[in-house]
C-alpha cells in the first residue's frame, strides 16, 4: 500500500493562484475526502495528485516514490503514477463493450487476454454487472455508467484511487448505493482514496479524514467527528452544516465555561471551553446546530435559556424548523417528531414568545469571523 505525500503545492494560471500552499500527508490505506466550496482549488489539487497539471511550487510523493519536484526539475507523468481516476463524467468509449471499456487499461499494459479476461469479470461482479460484459457502454444507464468508469479504474490495482464528485451526476439513491459501493471496494483492496466532493455530507460518510479547503488553503483538517462537532473556524462551522454561527462577546471565563452575551442582546450564554484562549471583552464567534436548540413554552429564567420571539416556521415532516428573534438576532431552532405533542396548535405561530434552552456542551466558540485562523494540518491516527 502506498501514501501519499503532498509539500508546498502551489499551483498558479497567470496571475490566478488556484492553490496557494497544501500540505497534506495521506497514510497507506487512508480514504481522504477534500471538502470545501467551488473554486477553492479541490481538483487543481487532486489533478496535481494525478500529474494531469503541472505544479507550480512543492513535491509530491506517491509511496516512496516522488513523483514531482519543483526543486529537482522532476515529472512524473500520469501513466507511471499508478493511479485510477474516477470523474464526475464516466468518459467512456461508448461504441465499446462494457468488458473492452474495463479492460482497455490491462490492453494498454499488455496483460495477457485470459488473465485479463478474468480481472474484467472479477471487477465487474464487483460492481453488480457482471452480467453485462459484452453490452454496448451507451446502452446503460448513468448509475450503470458510473459503476463501469469505477470498474475500469481499479482494474489494474491502482495504488491511489483518485475521485472528482464521481457521485454528483446521479439522483440521491444512487449516490447512497454508489456511495457505500466505493468505501467497501476501497477497503476491500487496501487502496488509498483522495476524494474531492463539496457535499459535506458524503465527505462525512466516506472518509477517514477530511480535508475542508478555503481559497487554496487547508482551513481545518481531521477526522468527520472533530469537524462535525468542533469546527476550527466560523468557516468551517458554516460548511459543516452549523444553522447558527453568530457573533458573540466574552463577559466572563470560569473554570471549564465561558459567559458570553450574544452581540447586540443583553442575552447571555454558558459554554464548555477550556481553552484558555479567550478572556473577559474578546469578540468571538460561537456556532451551535438547530437541532441542538430546545424550544419550550413557558417562562423560565433560568441561565442559557434565551426569551424570543417566532419568526417563521417550515414543517419538515420528521421535524420542523423554527425561526426565532433573540433581541434582533436570528436564531434557527429545531423541534423533532417525538417532541410536537409538547406544543398547542397556536404555540408557534409567528410572535408567539418561546424560550429557547442551548446546552453549554453543544455551542462551540471559534474566532470571529474573518479573524485567521491557524490551520491545523497534523495528521491524527485514523
Ligand atoms: N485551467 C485553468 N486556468 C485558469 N484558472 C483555472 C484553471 N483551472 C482552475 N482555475 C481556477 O483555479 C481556482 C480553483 O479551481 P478548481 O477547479 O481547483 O476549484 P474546485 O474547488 O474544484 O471547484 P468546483 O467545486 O467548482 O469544481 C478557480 O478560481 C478556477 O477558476
Ligand atoms: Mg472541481
Amino acid at each position: 500500500m502506498s501514501g501519499v505525500r503532498i509539500a508546498g503545492l502551489r499551483k498558479e494560471y497567470g496571475s490566478a493562484v488556484a492553490v496557494q500552499d497544501i500540505d497534506l500527508d495521506i497514510a497507506p490505506g487512508e480514504f481522504v475526502a477534500l471538502l470545501g466550496p467551488s473554486g477553492c482549488g479541490k481538483t487543481t489539487t487532486l489533478r496535481c495528485l494525478a500529474g494531469l497539471e503541472v505544479p507550480t511550487r512543492g513535491e509530491i510523493s506517491i509511496g516512496e516514490k516522488p513523483v514531482f519536484s519543483a526543486e529537482k526539475s522532476l515529472f512524473v507523468p500520469p501513466e507511471k503514477r499508478k493511479i485510477g481516476m474516477v470523474f464526475q463524467s464516466y468518459a467512456l468509449w461508448p461504441h465499446m463493450t462494457v468488458g473492452a471499456n474495463v479492460g482497455y487499461p490491462l490492453k494498454l499494459a499488455k496483460v495477457d487476454k485470459k488473465t485479463a479476461a478474468g480481472q474484467v469479470q472479477d471487477l465487474l461482479q464487483r460492481v453488480h454487472l457482471g452480467d453485462r460484459t459484452s453490452q454496448m457502454a451507451v446502452a446503460l444507464s448513468g448509475g450503470q455508467q458510473q459503476r463501469v468508469a469505477l470498474a475500469r479504474a481499479m482494474v489494474n490495482r491502482p495504488a491511489v484511487m483518485l475521485f472528482d464528485e464521481p457521485l454528483s451526476n446521479l439522483d440521491a439513491k444512487l449516490r447512497l448505493s454508489m456511495r457505500a459501493q466505493i468505501r467497501e471496494l476501497h477497503d476491500e483492496f487496501g487502496t488509498t482514496s483522495v476524494y474531492v466532493t463539496h457535499d459535506q455530507e458524503e465527505a462525512i460518510a466516506l472518509a477517514d479524514r477530511v480535508v475542508v479547503m478555503n481559497a487554496g488553503l487547508i482551513e481545518q483538517l481531521g477526522t468527520p467527528t472533530q469537524l462535525y462537532t468542533r469546527p476550527a473556524s466560523a468557516f468551517v462551522a458554516d460548511f459543516m452544516g452549523f444553522q447558527n454561527v453568530l457573533p458573540a462577546r466574552v463577559e466572563s471565563v470560569l473554570p471549564g465555561e465561558l459567559v458570553v452575551s450574544l452581540t447586540g442582546t443583553p442575552s447571555l450564554l454558558r459554554l464548555h471551553d477550556d481553552s484558555g484562549r479567550w478572556g473577559p471583552g474578546d469578540e468571538i464567534a460561537i456556532a451551535f446546530r438547530s437541532g441542538h436548540v430546545r424550544v419550550r413554552i413557558g417562562d423560565s429564567t433560568s441561565p442559557g435559556v434565551l426569551r424570543g420571539r417566532v419568526r417563521r416556521t417550515s414543517y419538515l415532516g420528521s421535524s420542523q424548523r423554527v425561526l426565532v428573534d433573540v433581541g434582533g438576532v436570528a436564531i434557527r431552532a429545531q423541534v423533532d417528531e417525538g417532541e410536537f405533542a409538547l406544543f398547542g396548535p397556536d404555540d408557534l405561530a409567528p410572535g408567539r414568545e418561546v424560550d429557547l434552552e442551548i446546552s453549554a456542551d453543544t455551542i462551540v466558540p471559534l474566532a470571529a469571523a474573518g479573524a485567521p485562523v491557524a490551520a491545523s494540518t497534523a495528521p491524527v491516527g485514523v
